[in-house]
């Protein structure tokens, strides 16, 4: 996979990253939390309607650049993975000459589906041949095969190649739009300064040892909505999280739609009155979300066990959320042991997910679809990552929060 600096030693930038993140951390404690200039209410419209949905299918799903897989799910020529969360089903697939490319998952000659299984499916495919009429093509979308050729003479759509999708490769992310007409994926512009904050975790390198999905029945904005602040951590998340670390208390940073946020450990309360030079060594880490649906968590499971975890959150429908979880070993799988860990660090994650934050936005979801017809949330001044997020959704999908 492309490093995008052969030159960088990645562990020095994450160690010297994480000790700026550290004194902003000890700051924070001291001073006080990072708060937003007033709270923001937010009509229970913004996650029941079904035009706003429409519009975010249209102007986010189908049109924003989404991560589709981490470069290492498709690591070598052939693999393949299949990507339909967005809307369309699509082929994402590894070709010969190391480039990655994305398609419809739908031959040319009467649409039928190249690949039948259902997301989260991945495999080895050089060629990918229709199983209703055995119109062949190759990873680079040629039709290389077309039984009965005659038969389709003289038609300017009798032998189309695959339809092709923009995707694009960049520090080990895989970005494509859900639409073949949409523009070509500048990744570098989408990033911005971002690219050098996601840089740090060698996402080039990781290696996916465990994926499955995770489901609420509620709007996908209110899953997401659980990923962005720590408030709940001492209530909701008392016997996991909690232990670990501050409820109500982060560190966040935007880089335009984008933002980190790291939630401080309760051993960094110890660091307050001591001097810097006295403080331990630690770990980058934190939690990085992608405009608009992907939130990567990089941390250690234990001491220099490290870990990577992707959530991509979808709407399947007004009132139905699918989360594509996977695990990665982030600099490869180095053992047997590291490999269980990984899988360890999945299985507990996804279930304080579906069991505690899932549980929550399903339960509420029910509640907001039966409230009163003016019925607000209200995300505290303590929640501002959800005001950004909630803003540049409305700012994308060009319609307002307050609609009432
Ligand atoms: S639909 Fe694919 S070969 Fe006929
Ligand atoms: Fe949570």
């Amino acid at each position: 996979m492309k490093n995008p600096d052969e030159s960088i030693n990645w562990s020095e930038v994450r160690a010297r990253s994480a000790r700026e993140s550290q004194r902003k951390q000890v700051k924070m404690l001291k001073e006080g939390n990072q708060m937003a200039d007033a709270p923001l209410p937010l009509h229970k419209s913004v996650y029941i309607d079904e035009e706003r949905f429409q519009a975010e299918r249209e102007h986010i799903f189908l049109s924003q650049p989404l991560v589709a897989c981490l470069s290492g799910d498709i690591a070598n020529t052939g693999d393949t993975i299949l990507f339909e969360a967005a809307g369309p089903s699509i082929l994402v697939t590894r070709g010969k000459d190391g480039t990655a490319r994305a398609f419809l998952n739908m031959c040319t000659h009467r649409g039928a589906k190249l690949v039948e299984e259902a997301e989260p499916w991945s495999g080895v495919k050089n060629r990918f041949t229709c199983p209703f009429h055995a119109w062949t093509f190759d990873g680079t979308g040629r039709l290389i095969g077309q039984p009965g050729k005659e038969g389709f003479e003289k038609c300017a759509i009798g032998g189309r190649n695959l339809i092709e999708l923009p995707c694009t490769e960049h520090i080990g992310l895989v970005f494509v739009k859900a639409n073949p007409d949409a523009d070509e994926i500048d990744a570098e512009a989408f990033l911005g300064d971002y690219a050098d904050v996601l840089a740090q975790l060698e996402l080039w390198r990781a290696e996916p040892v465990k994926k499955g999905v995770l489901t609420a029945d509620s709007n996908w904005k209110f899953a997401l909505d659980t990923y962005g602040e720590s408030y709940h951590f001492s209530t909701l998340h008392k016997s996991t999280i909690a232990n670990t670390n501050y409820t109500d208390k982060q560190v966040f940073e935007r880089f335009g739609p984008h933002h980190r946020i790291e939630f401080p450990k309760l051993s960094t309360g110890d660091l307050i009155d001591k001097d810097e030079s006295e403080w331990p060594e630690t770990i980058y880490g934190g939690v990085h979300f992608l405009f608009p649906n992907t939130g990567i968590f990089f941390g250690a499971v234990a001491e220099n066990v490290f870990f990577t975890q992707v959530f991509r959150l979808f709407p399947d429908g007004v009132g139905k959320t699918r989360c594509q979880f996977a695990v990665y070993a982030p600099f490869g799988v180095e053992s047997d042991a590291h490999r269980d860990s990984c899988i360890a660090a999945y299985d507990a994650t996804a279930t304080v997910v579906q069991d505690e934050d899932y549980r929550v936005a399903s339960n509420g979801y029910a509640n907001l679809m039966s409230a009163s017809k003016d019925y607000h949330v209200v995300l505290g001044a303590n929640e501002m990552a959800l005001h950004t997020v909630h803003q540049n959704i409305a700012k994308t999908i060009g319609m307002p929060l307050e609609q009432e």
